[in-house]
């Protein structure tokens, strides 16, 4: 009778979708609360690499029910796209996808907003995904947006029509231009819709509570990573839904007394796709062997991902505001032969040390300070069981639970779902 939350605790592409798929054999219901097609969410088994952008990432699981929430925006093009690429894998995509009447769909418009508005930023952009995914949580919260319950009603095209004027005038005002055809953009949406329509389109707050009440184990699948959180992220570079866990109560209709564990994923270091401030970022031979290594490229739009060492102040906070109650430690294998490894434990803010993620991150004035530990040369990518990891590794890990005062109970070493140590203790 519980719900469980799995969470990115740096700035996304934590390894969550890897995770989600190995752990659906536990639970009955995967549920997706929020965020949308900006995250890319890979998952790789017997020879397969796959990635999810909307869809939960328990889809896989025969057994599983996937439910798309209230909180997460759709874009009906990549949803009917994702949907052609999981034809292959042979899935009752009919009877195990739900979708929320109250989830709200992204309008063709809604990406020229994000485009148009990202190319008027000139330095200052964000690095949007532009997937609309911004314009699209405005018009929620302004009111004026589109659900999927909606799109069962016939006379929903006229708000659809007013919704586009506006638009329209709206990226005049930008006066950028940007090589989107809205004609080609309204053919492939028309046809998503359809697809949409074709689904169980239910009230799934009402299916998720009755489902915890009936006993079921329900696991609510977070999008990107919580310093990308509109309210506790690096504002204005975060992404603009709460992919914290209070946004799982409200991406769901799931009250907060029915939570259970919260686990929280993290890299053994850190990256970062877009712009925005990341004090521990490495500009030298290191961080490009990082990102070479462990393939930081974005799975959603193929950008290289900005790479850097862990960094415990931030790894704290995201443990505070989400309440984790388990890590699970993702990509060390990519650290085996770096010689020297650090790891963030305080700042330098104005010539004063500190020890929380403070309000003026976006200055440049923040200065990490760091421990060093012992790097490791084993190839650590087939072992299965904790004891056989390098010393170097055990000590990396201790030392950071200890800071952080939550247990590291799995330790992720590949891409693959059986890459994964779970910790005996
Ligand atoms: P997500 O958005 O949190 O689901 O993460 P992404 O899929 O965007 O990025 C994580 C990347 O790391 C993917 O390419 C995964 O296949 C890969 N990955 C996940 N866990 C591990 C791991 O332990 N080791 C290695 N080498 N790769 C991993
Ligand atoms: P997953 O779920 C990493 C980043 C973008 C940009 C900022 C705002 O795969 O971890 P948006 O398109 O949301 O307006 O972009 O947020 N971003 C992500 N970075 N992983 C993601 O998702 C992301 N989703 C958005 O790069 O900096
Ligand atoms: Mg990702």
């Amino acid at each position: 009778m519980s719900l469980d939350l799995l969470l990115g605790l740096q700035w996304g592409d934590e390894g969550k979708g890897k995770i989600v798929d190995a752990i659906t054999p536990d639970y009955d219901i995967i549920a997706r609360f929020q965020g949308g097609p900006n995250a890319g969410h890979t998952i790789e088994f017997d020879g397969y690499k796959h990635v999810l952008h909307t869809i939960p990432s328990g889809i896989f699981n025969k057994d599983s029910v996937n439910v798309i929430g209230n909180g997460v925006v759709i874009d009906p093009a990549i949803f009917l796209k994702e949907i052609n690429g999981l034809k292959k894998f042979d899935l009752d995509l009919h009877g195990k996808l739900l979708i929320s009447k109250r989830a709200h769909i992204i309008l063709p418009t809604h990406k020229i907003i994000d485009a148009t508005s990202e190319a008027s930023k000139g330095k200052k952009k964000i690095g949007s995904t532009l997937k609309g995914i911004g314009p699209t949580y405005m018009d929620k919260t302004g009111r004026n947006g589109i659900r999927v319950g909606d799109i069962i009603n016939s006379n929903w095209k006229n708000k659809y029509q007013i919704l586009k004027e506006k638009h329209l005038d709206l990226i005049s005002s930008f006066n950028q231009d940007v090589d989107l055809s809205l004609d080609l953009l309204e053919n492939e949406f028309f046809e998503g819709i359809e697809c949409i329509k074709s689904f169980n389109i239910i009230e799934s707050e009402n299916y998720l509570n009755e489902s915890i009440n009936n006993g079921k184990k329900i696991l609510a699948e977070g999008a990107q990573g919580s310093l990308l959180d509109i309210d506790f992220g690096t504002y204005p570079f975060v992404t603009s839904s709460n992919t914290t866990s209070a946004g799982a109560c409200s991406g769901l209709g799931v009250p907060p007394n029915k939570i259970k564990n919260i686990r929280g994923i993290f890299k053994a270091y850190t990256t970062r796709v877009g712009s925005g401030p990341f004090p521990t970022e490495l500009f030298d031979s290191t961080g490009e062997k990082i990102r070479e290594i462990g393939h930081e490229y974005g799975a959603t739009t193929g950008r290289d991902r900005r790479c850097g060492w862990l960094d415990l102040v931030a790894l704290k906070y995201s443990i505070q505001i989400n309440g984790v109650t388990e890590l699970n430690i993702m990509k060390s294998d990519v650290l085996s032969s770096i010689d020297k490894l650090y790891v963030c434990t305080s700042y330098n803010l104005n010539g004063e040390e500190i020890n929380f993620f403070p309000y003026d991150i976006n200055s440049n004035k923040i200065i990490p300070n760091y421990k060093e530990f012992k790097g490791w040369d084993d190839d650590i990518t087939q072992i299965k069981n904790e004891d056989n990891l390098p010393d170097e590794l055990i000590s990396y890990i201790n030392y950071i639970e200890n800071f952080v005062k939550v247990p590291i109970k799995l330790i992720s070493v590949g891409p693959d779902r059986n890459q994964t140590i779970t910790r005996n203790r």
